[in-house]
């Protein structure tokens, strides 16, 4: 067995047929493959690898290259996807190697950290992952909200085909790169391909011409659903805007299903407001993402807590295993190695559950993620406050 990289033209001889076979109705038209290869324009910057033998693909792996706000820190994030393998080549470990291979590389692109959406979390947790927020819908009727029919909002909302409003709608999830965390986006060459999607309209909420919310959406049929992505706003107007916006659409639509982070209570957007809030998990499709730290490196200049130090050995992980000095200064994190004796010993799930601010230092332990001596307890609560990220990207 050997692994090769290929290219994104590669990618249709190989990959497609593994992973049309796993994740897709099947068997497939010609038609499908053609599609697929015309997509492989938007695929020129992920690096794709494939485990061969005499001549045959058997598994394939890839990553995206995009970037993630971790804790107020912009880092280039590997997003892994397409992880398939041949049905007769399964359990062989070809995709642990594989994913072994692909982690390195991706880190010695300058990748700090990695998402994914698992099939099996346990399956990526063995590699290092660690889940955080499944994104939320909230499905309510429009007229609960006609309350803000009446406000007199200082804004606008203007609706355009996702195709004419894509710059604004781009340039928003940019700023929200900046200052959301966890927040992710693909680089340009991927992004391309959204710009084509004809189907969606988006709704841009402007105050003083500047950009303060968006969503994009569809309405499946008179009287049905009003289906939207994610709610994206800057602040209370941006959303009371777009909130604004959905109520308008009373008598047209039953419900607007809407999709939402988990910093978001919708039962505080009215009165008599009746809201359906989920977060629904199911495998092997409706995975809640996972992330993992790439290298150690990742922590510096997080935005932390107050003032704390511990030490820590990171365990049973090829990239960021090693003893670690880890202190937070004026709100900021700061890392670097040590040889003194560790206060606590984690995995590199344990690590980066607390940089991702997903896990309480006891729940690290807990979950089976590492041991941690009382007094670290308290200081890595302090350096790592919990801390909600919302992915945004789906991949
Ligand atoms: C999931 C899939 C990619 C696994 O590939 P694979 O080459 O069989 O995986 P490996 O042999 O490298 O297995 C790695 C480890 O995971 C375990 N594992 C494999 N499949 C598993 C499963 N379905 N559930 C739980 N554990 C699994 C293996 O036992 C092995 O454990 P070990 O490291 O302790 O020995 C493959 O079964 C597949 O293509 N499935 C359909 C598509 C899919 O679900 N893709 C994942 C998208 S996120």
């Amino acid at each position: 067995m050997e692994i090769r990289q290929i290219a994104a033209d590669e990618r249709t001889d190989t990959m497609f047929p593994l992973q049309t076979y796993a994740f897709m109705p099947s068997p497939w038209a010609d038609a499908e493959r053609e599609t697929y290869a015309k997509r492989m324009v938007f695929y020129r910057t992920v690096t794709s690898l494939i485990a061969e033998e005499d001549g045959q693909t058997l598994a394939g792996v890839a990553a995206f290259p995009m970037r993630q706000n971790v804790r107020g820190v912009v880092h280039d994030m590997a997003g892994v996807a397409s992880v398939s393998s041949h049905p007769a080549a399964r359990r062989r470990g070809l995709v642990r190697q594989l994913m072994g291979r692909l982690m390195l590389q991706m880190r010695d692109q300058g990748c700090a950290v990695s998402a994914l959406y698992p099939f099996r979390p346990s399956f990526y947790g063995k590699l290092g992952y660690v889940g955080v927020p499944r994104v939320r819908t909230a499905t309510f009727a429009p007229e609960g909200l006609s309350h803000l029919l009446k406000a007199d909002l200082p804004g606008e909302v203007d609706r355009l085909h996702l195709s004419e409003g894509f710059d604004e709608y781009d340039a928003l999830t940019l700023r929200q790169l900046e200052e959301r965390h966890g927040f992710s986006v693909y680089d340009e060459t991927r992004t391309a391909e959204f710009r084509e999607s004809p189907s969606l309209w988006v709704a841009i909420a402007r105050v003083d011409g500047e950009v303060v919310g968006a969503v994009t959406y569809r309405i499946d049929q008179y009287g049905g659903d009003l289906v939207a992505g994610d709610l994206l706003t800057t602040g209370a107007l941006g959303r009371a805007l777009l909130l604004q916006f959905f109520a308008r659409h009373t008598d047209q639509v039953a419900r607007i299903v809407l999709k939402i982070g988990t910093d978001e209570v919708p039962e505080l957007w009215g009165t008599d407001f009746a809201v359906l809030t989920e977060g629904r998990v199911e495998l092997p499709r409706r995975g809640a993402p996972m992330v993992r730290l790439l290298a150690i490196d990742a922590l510096n200049g997080l935005h932390a807590g107050a003032e704390a130090a511990v030490t820590v050995e990171v365990v049973d992980d090829e990239l960021i295993g090693g003893r670690y000095r880890i202190t937070g200064d004026a709100g900021r994190l700061a890392v670097e190695a040590t040889k003194d004796e560790p206060q606590a010993t984690l995995t590199c799930a344990g690590i980066s559950a607390l940089a991702y601010g997903v896990l309480d230092p006891v729940e690290v332990v807990t979950r089976g993620f590492g041991r941690v001596e009382a007094p670290a307890v308290e200081a890595l609560g302090v350096l790592f406050p919990q801390q909600m990220p919302y992915l945004f990207a789906d991949f």
